[in-house]
């Protein structure tokens, strides 16, 4: 009997022990929300496509705000944090001041998840599947959205500042911002290949499309005419000249003809021999190896230091803490 006891008591506490581990060390999976909220990815698709449809250009912002999410301390919706008494937030960061959009869209979206399953999905969740619906909604391709994410309880502006990289990057600086968050060049060349959508404001290329040399100088005149030396810091320039509205592999294209808008954009094709050259010709002839290696870029990037487990919280209101 006291050999059962014991026995039973070592199970216990060992299960417990895995218990502990695995919450420490939880990982995302594809099925979080399976059965907690069965409609979560339904009610999350139908929002982004109702938007994307009002406002095509909707789909690029909340690609854009899972990146400067997941870049600045992990995927923990830190940046849906509006400033409080105790901490200014990364809204205001020099990266997202009025250039980031899509909170409104946030917003609606989370009051429509908080309808069919109060207090389940998290914040965090929403922008990575938001992110990933935008890109189907626009023609891109689907990958699976791993799930689990927690929300963060604070948001940092000096972090914003620091880890959102700069269109003024020189292709080795690209490199190794990219490599001290964990990605290789390659996934820096894929990831990049979200400025396949999207506007930029004048003040992010004003300097390439008046002082570079390593520009087509039809798109530099032209961009000038809405992009004056001084003033008109807000004027808007698609990223992909072609066809901002639609995924597709045209940004590489361009950056053969020197059409990149932004000097980081064009740091990855040089024409001479430049180390990221070869892959941004192959993603301009193939746009299914685009689309792949896209996808697995998205997936990483969607792991970024991620809460799980019981580390943060399940925010009510995206925009503050419980
Ligand atoms: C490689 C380094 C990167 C740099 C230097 C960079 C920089 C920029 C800049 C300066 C803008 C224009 C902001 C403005 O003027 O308002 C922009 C827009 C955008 N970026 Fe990036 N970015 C980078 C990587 C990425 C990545 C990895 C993604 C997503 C996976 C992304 C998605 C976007 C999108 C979709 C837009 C357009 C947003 C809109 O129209 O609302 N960027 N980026
Ligand atoms: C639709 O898009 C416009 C901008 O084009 C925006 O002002 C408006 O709020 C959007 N409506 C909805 C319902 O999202
Ligand atoms: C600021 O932090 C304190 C202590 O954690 C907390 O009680 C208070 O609610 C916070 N204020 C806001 C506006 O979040
Ligand atoms: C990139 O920029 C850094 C910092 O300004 C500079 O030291 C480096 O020489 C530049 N590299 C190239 C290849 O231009
Ligand atoms: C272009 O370069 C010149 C000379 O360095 C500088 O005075 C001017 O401000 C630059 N213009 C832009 C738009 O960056
Ligand atoms: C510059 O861009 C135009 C299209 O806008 C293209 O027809 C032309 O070939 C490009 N010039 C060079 C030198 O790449
Ligand atoms: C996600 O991150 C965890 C912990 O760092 C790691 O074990 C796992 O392999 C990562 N998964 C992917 C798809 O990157």
């Amino acid at each position: 009997m006291a050999s059962t006891s014991k026995n039973s008591s070592f199970k216990l506490r060992c299960c417990m022990f895995l218990v502990l581990i695995g919450a420490a060390t939880a990982q995302l999976s594809s099925n979080f929300y399976s059965s907690s909220c069965p409609n979560a990815l339904s009610t999350i698709q139908s929002a982004v496509q109702a938007a994307v449809k009002n406002e095509s250009r909707m789909g690029a912002s909340l690609l854009r705000l899972h990146f400067h999410d997941c870049f600045v301390n992990g995927c923990d919706a830190s940046i849906l944090l509006d400033d409080t008494t105790n901490f200014t937030g990364e809204k205001t960061a020099g990266p997202n001041a009025n250039s980031m959009r899509g909170y409104e869209v946030i917003d609606t979206i989370k009051s429509q998840v908080e309808s069919v399953c109060a207090g389940v999905v998290s914040c965090a969740d929403i922008l990575a599947v938001a992110a990933r619906d935008s890109v189907v909604a626009l023609g891109g391709q689907s990958w699976t959205v791993q799930l689990g994410r927690r929300d963060s309880t604070t948001a940092s502006q000096s972090a914003a500042n620091a880890n959102v990289p700069a269109p003024t990057l020189n292709l080795s600086q690209l490199i190794t911002f990219f490599s001290n968050k964990g990605f290789t060049t390659q996934e820096l060349v894929a990831l990049s290949g979200a400025h396949t959508l999207g506007q930029a404001r004048c003040t992010s290329f004003r300097t390439r499309i008046y002082n570079e040399t390593n520009i087509n100088s039809t798109l530099a005149t032209s961009l000038q005419a809405n992009c004056p030396s001084n003033g008109g810091d807000n004027n808007l320039s698609p990223l992909d000249t072609t066809s901002p509205t639609t995924f597709d592999n045209a940004y590489f294209t361009l950056l053969l003809t020197q059409q990149g808008l932004l000097h980081s954009d064009q740091q990855l094709f040089s024409g001479n021999g430049g180390t990221t050259d070869s892959q941004v010709s192959s993603y301009s002839s193939s746009s299914s190896t685009f689309f792949t290696d896209f996808a697995n870029a998205m997936v990483k990037m969607g792991n970024m230091s991620v809460l799980t487990g019981t580390s943060g919280e399940i925010r009510t209101n995206c925009r503050k803490t419980n």
